[in-house]
């Protein structure tokens, strides 16, 4: 049997992680959050890719390329996920079951980030929980979506 194949994306600013907001964002570097998620990858058995780009033509690209190539995503798509029509075309389009993290809690910041362009369309969504709600967002996607899972 195949592994199950998770794709994690994130958005603009997430690779300043450890040093952007601390107060807002933790302390745990992008280079923390890279070995976070190739170690749940190896926890869950799953083969895992990582995207990351601060620009929002390169994500989409990046969400259509993953059609048929995944079972699910793990998608921070950052700011874009408050202004980008496009990144949410991408997602239907690729027809991917994703599920939507946030590191901060945008319900306890500016009024701006309570729009989001994505959630109406993924499957859950985790935000506050800091980079640990992607190794959630990765478990989860890997019982509901991944090989020899039941739905439930
Ligand atoms: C973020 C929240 C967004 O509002 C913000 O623009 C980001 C990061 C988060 O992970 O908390 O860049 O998606």
């Amino acid at each position: 049997m195949r592994k199950t194949r998770l794709l994690v994306v994130n958005g603009p600013n997430i690779n300043m992680l450890g040093t952007r907001e601390p107060a807002l964002y933790g302390g745990g570097t992008y280079q923390d959050l890279l070995a976070l998620l190739e170690a749940t990858a190896r926890a869950l058995g799953c083969d895992m890719e990582h995207v990351q780009s601060n620009a929002e033509g390169e994500l989409v690209t990046a969400i259509q390329e993953a059609r048929g190539r995944f079972d699910a995503a793990v998608v921070n798509a950052a700011a874009y996920t408050h202004t980008s029509i496009a990144v949410r075309d991408a997602l239907l389009a690729s027809e991917l079951p994703f599920v939507e993290v946030h590191v901060s809690n945008v319900y306890k910041r500016e009024a701006f980030r309570r729009r989001s362009y994505l959630s109406d369309i993924a499957v859950c969504v985790i935000c506050g929980a800091g980079i640990d709600g992607y190794r959630m967002g990765m478990e989860f996607a890997a019982r509901r979506f991944g090989r020899g899972a039941s739905e439930g």
